[in-house]
C-alpha cells in the first residue's frame, strides 16, 4: 500500500418508492413553481413509502456493494444517521443482519446532524489506516422531514449513499488534511418528541456560510491544498442554491470571482442528483460526489475536488480528494438513473396522506402495506421490535 492512499472504493445510493414533483407542492401553496426550480434549486423530493426507512434505503445502497466485492474483509460498519429508528440499537445492526455481513464485525451509529457521514468517513479512514487490509462500509442514510406547510416543506428528501472505504481505493483517496469547525448554534435540530425537524431557515443558511468559512480557514491554516489546485467543489446540498451560495462565498474568501461559465463547470455537475432527489442529510454531501462522478462529462481522472460537509448545530469540515485513473469502471450511473427514474409520482393528496401517518412510537403494533421494489422492506412493529424482511422472499 502506497502511504495514506486510502480513500474510497466504491460507492452507491438507494432513495424511496414515491417522489413529488414541487409543481404539485407549489400550485397547491399557491405559490410560483419558480420559486422552487429556480430559487431553492430542486424539482423534485423522494417521499418514503409505507414500507420503506432509513434501515430499507441504506440496506439497497450497501448490498450493490457487497454483491460486487463480497464481505470477508468487512470488519466496521458506521451508520450516519439523524432519523434513527431506535434510542439504543445502531440502524447499522439490522442492515448487519439483512445482508448477513460477517459475525466478526463491529457495527455503530453515529450522530451529529448532516455532518455525521463525513465523521464516519474520517473515523473509517483511521481504521483503514492502522489495519490496511480491513475495509470499512460506511452508510449515510436519512429521511428529511419539516412541517407541512412550513418555509421548510420543499427541501424535504430521502435516500442513503453507501461507500467502501479501502486502502489503495478505485474512486477517490481522500487527502489527508482537513479543515475542523464546531460551534454551538440552534439553526436545525429535532427534539426526541417530534417526527419533524424544527428549523431557523434564514439564520440556518448564515450559520452553513459562517462554517464554510470556518472550516476552509482551518484547512488554509494547517497547510492543506490550495484551492487554485481545486478542480472540482461537492458541498452538502439541503437544497442545491445553497451549494451555489456557499460555492460563490468560499470564492470570495480565498479573493476569486468566477463567471457563470467556470463555476458551473467546477460546480454543475454535482447538483444533478440531489436536485432530483432532495435533502437526504447525512447522505448529501456524498450524493453530490457520486452526481459529480456520474455526470460530469470531463475525465475526472487524476482531477482534485474539495468536499463541505455541514450538519445544523453546527459542525462542519473541508477536506479535499483525488480522483482515481479507470473510476469510470467502477460507477453504475445508468443504473442509478434508472433507479431515479423508477420512483412512483405521488399526487399532492397522497403526499399529505404519506406525510401525517407518523411512524408510530408509542408501542402500537403496525403492519405495513407492500408497496417498495427494493430489495428490502419494513414490515411493521410487532412486540416492539422492527421488523425487516426481503421484498422478495428468498427461494430455498
Ligand atoms: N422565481 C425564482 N426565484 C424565486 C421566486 C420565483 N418566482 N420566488 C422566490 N424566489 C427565490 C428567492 O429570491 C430566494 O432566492 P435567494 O435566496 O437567492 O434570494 C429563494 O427563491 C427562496 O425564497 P425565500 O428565501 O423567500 O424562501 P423561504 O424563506 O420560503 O424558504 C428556506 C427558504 C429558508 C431555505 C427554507 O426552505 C428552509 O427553511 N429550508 C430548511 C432549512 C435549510 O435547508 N437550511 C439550509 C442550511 S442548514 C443545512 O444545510 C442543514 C440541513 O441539511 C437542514
Amino acid at each position: 500500500m502506497t502511504e495514506n492512499k486510502i480513500g474510497i472504493d466504491d460507492i452507491s445510493f438507494a432513495t424511496s418508492h414515491h417522489l413529488l414533483d414541487l409543481r404539485e407542492l407549489a400550485e397547491h401553496q399557491g405559490v410560483d413553481v419558480g420559486k422552487y426550480y429556480v430559487g431553492i434549486g430542486q424539482s423534485q423530493m423522494s417521499v418514503l413509502a409505507e414500507d420503506e426507512d432509513i434501515v430499507t434505503m441504506g440496506a439497497e445502497a450497501a448490498k450493490r456493494i457487497v454483491d460486487a466485492h463480497g464481505a470477508d474483509k468487512i470488519r466496521t460498519v458506521l451508520f450516519a444517521t439523524e432519523s434513527g429508528v431506535d434510542q439504543s440499537k445502531a440502524a447499522g445492526v439490522y442492515v448487519h443482519g439483512l445482508l448477513d455481513l460477517p459475525r466478526n464485525c463491529r457495527v455503530v451509529e453515529l450522530k451529529q446532524a448532516c455532518y455525521s457521514g463525513t465523521a464516519a468517513l474520517q473515523f473509517a479512514l483511521g481504521i483503514v489506516s492502522r489495519n490496511p487490509d480491513e475495509q470499512v462500509l460506511v452508510i449515510a442514510s436519512d429521511s428529511a422531514r419539516y412541517a407541512l406547510d412550513s418555509s421548510g416543506e420543499s427541501t424535504q428528501g430521502a435516500g442513503a449513499v453507501a461507500m467502501l472505504v479501502t486502502a489503495d481505493p478505485r474512486l477517490l483517496v481522500i487527502e489527508p488534511t482537513t479543515g475542523l469547525y464546531t460551534r454551538d448554534v440552534h439553526d436545525f435540530w429535532r427534539p426526541h418528541y417530534l417526527s419533524h425537524a424544527l428549523v431557523d431557515g434564514k439564520f440556518s443558511m448564515s450559520a452553513y456560510l459562517d462554517a464554510v468559512e470556518g472550516a476552509y480557514r482551518d484547512h488554509e491554516t494547517r497547510g492543506g491544498q490550495p484551492i487554485q489546485e481545486v478542480d472540482r467543489f461537492c458541498y452538502h446540498q439541503p437544497f442545491t442554491k445553497m451549494a451555489i451560495k456557499a460555492h460563490a462565498h468560499l470564492q470570495a474568501l480565498a479573493g476569486r470571482v468566477l463567471d457563470r461559465e467556470e463555476s458551473q463547470r467546477q460546480l454543475g455537475p454535482s447538483l444533478e442528483l440531489n436536485r432530483r432527489v432532495g435533502n437526504t442529510y447525512t447522505a448529501s454531501l456524498f450524493l453530490g460526489v457520486l452526481s459529480l462522478l456520474n455526470h460530469d462529462s470531463a475525465d475526472l481522472a487524476g482531477s482534485r475536488m474539495a468536499l463541505f460537509s455541514y450538519g445544523s448545530g453546527a459542525v462542519a469540515e473541508y477536506f479535499t480528494a483525488l480522483v482515481q485513473p479507470g473510476y469510470r469502471s467502477v460507477l453504475r450511473a445508468s443504473e442509478d438513473e434508472a433507479r431515479l427514474a423508477a420512483r412512483t409520482p405521488l399526487e399532492y393528496a397522497r403526499y399529505r396522506e404519506l406525510h401525517e401517518r407518523v411512524d408510530l412510537v408509542d408501542g402500537t403494533e403496525f403492519a405495513t402495506p407492500r408497496v417498495t421494489a427494493a430489495p428490502f422492506r419494513l414490515a411493521g412493529v410487532h412486540e416492539d421490535v422492527r421488523r425487516y424482511e426481503p421484498t422478495r422472499p428468498t427461494t430455498p
